[in-house]
């Protein structure tokens, strides 16, 4: 069986981790994962996460099996941290599980979908995560795509998403970024969610939020705006969480999935389905992270440690474009980046060709993805003057 097998390639994200570690040269430069880095280029541990961890650490009494529907404490909070004061969640319209990291999360979507509608189809932005296409082609959904960003203009091409939108049939899925788009970093404006969520409304096709950044782009609240627009608006929702970025929990591998239905009764018929899904793929998540979570939004005193150390990491990047605008300029370079400011998150395209960014992997070791995509954490100040220069020098 083994032996018939050709190698594949590297994950065209993850493949840069590799390489970037056993690149030896000294100015070396990370744009690749989106990860946060402090100015030193590490990706610290969040003070309130430290102690939330060791309080768990002083109180964890057993390891017994958790279910497969994780902590019901973190499942309530991150529910809560999504819709806020939601009227869906008094009307016990949702239900949300623990999964491991946003993308078991997504990937338990795709089999949720696929239980309830096998031939539904899955219609992705243009363009999307790198992940989210084999994902969802893995789970066995058709997928299929609507316009999203205009590569010319730098900016968002809503007329064509409009115009596809309104062609997607009931009962198809489609999945927008809550924030901070990845990988364009264009985000959808109060009164575009209005008009998506007009069109689905109207339409009956089910929306899938992946909400990877949550707090990352403009504040906890402000990024949940589309989420809890359609929750008002529509009677059914999906929606997909993520603790990596905005706890800092990436390796713990915890996120959740969210549904919210119609009604009690029918969020119960489709939760039993979910947990069914779960036990096939993974039985039950792992427990820590969301003992974190559960201990920091159960707190107070460490919620408000949180905002705190939240918003410095979204201060950061934010900044961040700023600095590395005003570095391009400085090299005399005449091409008009400054829609990397008005952009959100933690990327944005470069806007360079594939070729330019193999030299600049190759001869500066300035590591991104293929695309260009830039994951805007990884700049600093220390580093900024060689990636204009270097980039100068590649574009010229
Ligand atoms: C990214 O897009 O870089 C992150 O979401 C990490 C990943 O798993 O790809």
């Amino acid at each position: 069986m083994l032996e018939q097998l050709s190698p594949l390639p590297a994950d065209p994200i993850l493949g840069l981790l590799k390489a970037y570690g056993a690149d030896t040269n000294p100015n070396k430069v990370d744009l690749g994962v989106g990860v946060f880095k402090d100015d030193n280029g590490h990706t610290p541990i969040l003070d309130c996460v430290k102690v939330a961890e060791q309080q768990r650490t002083d109180t964890e009494t057993s390891k017994i099996y958790i279910g497969p529907t994780g902590e019901p404490a973190f499942n309530d909070m991150m529910t809560k941290l999504i819709f806020g004061d939601h009227a869906a969640i008094s009307q016990n319209r949702t239900r949300t599980i623990s999964t491991p990291g946003g993308t078991g999360s997504l990937r338990v979507a795709g089999e949720f979908i696929k239980a309830c509608k096998p031939n539904a189809k899955i219609w992705l932005s243009n363009p999307t995560w790198a992940n989210h296409n084999g994902l969802f082609s893995a789970a066995g959904l058709t997928v299929a795509s609507y316009p999203y960003y205009n590569y010319e203009t730098k900016s968002l091409d809503f007329d064509a998403m409009l115009e596809t939108l309104s062609s997607v049939p009931a009962g198809d899925i489609v999945l927008l970024h809550a924030c901070c788009h990845n990988p364009s970093g264009m985000d959808l404006s109060k009164e575009q969610w209005n008009q998506v969520t007009a069109i689905a409304k109207k339409n009956g096709f089910t929306p899938l939020i992946d909400m990877a950044y949550q707090g990352f782009g403009l504040g906890l609240d402000e990024d949940a705006y589309g989420p809890r627009l359609m929750a008002s608006e529509l009677d059914e929702l999906l929606l997909c969480s993520s603790c990596s970025k905005n706890f800092g929990l990436y390796r713990e591998r915890i996120g959740g999935f969210t549904l919210l239905a119609k009604d009690s009764a029918t969020a119960d018929t489709a939760h039993s389905v979910l947990l069914s899904v779960v036990r096939s793929i993974y039985s039950m998540p792992p427990a820590h992270g969301a003992a974190i979570v559960s201990t920091i939004l159960g707190s107070e005193d460490l919620t408000s440690q949180w905002h705190g150390e939240l918003a410095i990491m979204r201060e950061r990047i934010s900044n961040n474009r700023q600095l590395l605008v005003d570095a391009l300029k400085a090299q005399g370079i005449t091409r008009d980046f400054s829609f990397i400011t008005k952009q959100s998150g933690m990327f944005s395209f470069l806007g360079i060709t594939p070729e330019q960014v193999t030299t600049l992997i190759k001869d500066y070791s300035i590591y991104m993805v293929d695309s260009s995509r830039i994951s805007i954490a990884g700049i600093s100040k220390t580093n900024v003057e060689y990636l204009a220069k270097s980039i100068a020098q590649v574009i010229k």
